[in-house]
């Protein structure tokens, strides 16, 4: 495999020359200026949200939710369904309005869905009022774009199409204190046939484990206790590094950081989940018992068009292999329902796994056909509401199944991390097990931040309800 190109530290450097030399100029104006950041899509794009909070803090902006109130507005997109760039669009087009008011407003468009030229297309021509393009890519040069908006206003496209670098040393600025997030890799190779991933995230690369390590130790330091490593496959960590090294390892030695916190981490391609990573999960005391292992579809002829590259037999063995060594473990799943060419019956081979593994939750979708994509130009004959009634037959069953398993926790106590704040008054902190779902609890809301005993009370198919012992 090629060997994974760096972005030299000198141009980090760089990087942070021009956000001291905008800082230079916002100090000179009357009051701090604050920027927006929002964030659709996954918690790659949250972590990637902090970065450029990172680059901004550094220019001397505060922060702010509202649109009105923002000297730069930066969206961070997601093109993984249609859906989810729909609603883009219109909080983009709604923006006009903002700009009217505020002409000296920066508006900053990001992330997977302007990496596609034909979105970056439609921006340049129907979207004017955009200052500001770039595509995952470019994410590291954001101060010297946003320098050169100052200086010179005019517009500028930065989606370059490439197979993708690693950029170390970019300040980060988090949103949680109890959680964080920590990329270990970038991009995708494996080209399911729906998904637009590797297209705009380009290929697999991976950070060096030292990088991954320090950043982990400061994390912990600084009193993070719930780690999630991140990758589109982290499965596949390490095979392009000079050293190859695999994830098992990897999570080995992040295990052996000293203190008291858990390693999550996401997502798990089922083709290369090993046994080597389940016995290493089984070992690592710090390693969440919690699995997210895709399965997207139940029949093998469904999975073969998707470019799956296992089959559900092979998939089953793994989750039995697994709750062997780990019978506690909690399962989850992502499931795309009505791929093109997919039959009702077939759809009920999907059914049949969720009897047999019974995941404790389930991400599930309706395709959504993404251009570019090979499924987007498959045969895709079957009605909507038939794909309707098949995703509320899925969904519905695992609601039961999801229900069952929450009732289990009944009467148990559990030693979960208080991770923040109730909303609901009847409650006062939201925790999460060590499966990470998710607790109402009643108690005191100096525990948050902190892992306690929690007796669970209640349940229901969300959630479980509990109190502080
Ligand atoms: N790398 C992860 C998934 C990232 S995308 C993995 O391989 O599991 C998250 C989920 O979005 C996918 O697992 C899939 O279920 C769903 N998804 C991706 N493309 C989709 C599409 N075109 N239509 C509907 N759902 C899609
Ligand atoms: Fe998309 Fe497949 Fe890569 Fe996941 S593994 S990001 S679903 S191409
Ligand atoms: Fe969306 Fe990009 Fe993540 S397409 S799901 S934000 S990798």
């Amino acid at each position: 495999m090629e060997r994974t190109t760096q972005v030299p530290h000198s141009d980090i450097e760089r990087q942070l020359e021009h956000c001291r030399a905008i800082a230079a100029l916002t100090a000179q104006w009357p009051e701090q200026p604050l920027a927006f950041v929002d964030t659709y899509g996954c918690q790659q794009n949250e972590a990637d949200s902090e970065r450029i909070r990172g680059y901004l803090r550094q220019m001397g902006f505060g922060f702010t939710q509202e649109e009105e109130r923002a000297r730069i507005i930066v969206i961070n997109t997601c093109a993984i369904r249609e859906h989810a760039e729909q609603r883009v669009l219109g909080n983009v087009g709604a923006l006009v309005h903002v700009k009217r008011r505020h002409p000296e407003q920066l508006i900053c468009l990001c992330g997977c869905m302007v990496q596609q030229p034909q979105v970056a297309e439609k921006i340049r021509q129907s979207y004017r009022h955009v200052d500001l393009v770039f595509g995952p890519h470019a994410l590291w040069k954001f101060p010297e774009m946003i320098h050169s908006l100052l200086l010179h206003r005019g517009r500028v496209f930065q989606t370059p199409d490439e197979a993708g670098s690693i950029a170390e040393g970019i300040p980060v600025v988090r949103q949680d204190r109890v959680k964080a997030w920590v990329s270990i890799m970038y991009g995708c190779n494996n080209f399911c046939t729906y998904c637009i991933v590797p297209y705009v995230r380009g290929r697999e690369r991976s950070r060096k484990p030292e990088d991954i390590l320090r950043e982990v130790e400061k994390l912990v330091r600084d009193g993070y206790k719930d780690i999630t490593l991140l990758g589109q496959n982290v499965n596949s960590y390490g095979k392009d590094l000079a050293e190859p090294m695999d994830f098992a390892d990897l999570l080995e030695q992040v295990n052996a950081i000293p203190g008291d916190f858990l390693i999550r981490f996401m997502t798990s391609h089922p083709k290369d989940a090993t046994q080597k990573l389940f016995e290493t999960m089984a070992r690592c005391e710090k390693v969440a018992p919690v699995l997210h292992l895709p399965f997207q579809a139940g029949n093998d002829r469904v999975l073969k068009a998707m470019n799956r590259r296992h089959t559900i037999a092979q998939y089953l063995d793994k989750i039995r292999a697994l709750k062997a060594l780990i019978p506690d473990i909690v399962l989850t799943s992502d499931i795309i329902v009505g791929f093109p060419g997919e039959t009702t019956e077939e759809f009920e081979d999907t059914l049949r796994v969720l009897e047999e593994v019974r995941f404790d939750a389930l991400f599930t979708f309706i395709f959504s056909p993404r251009a570019g994509t090979p499924a987007a130009s498959m045969d895709d004959p079957m009605p909507r509401e038939e794909k309707l009634r098949n995703f509320n037959r899925l969904t519905a069953l695992q609601d039961q199944i999801s229900e069952e398993k929450h009732r289990a926790y009944v009467g148990q106590t559990v030693r979960c991390l208080l991770d923040g704040l109730s909303d609901d008054s009847r409650w006062d902190l939201t925790a999460r097990t060590p499966g990470n779902r998710l607790v109402r609890v009643v108690g005191d809301r100096g525990a948050l931040g902190q892992f306690r005993d929690v007796r669970i009370t209640d349940a229901n198919k969300w959630s479980l309800f509990g109190e502080l012992v």
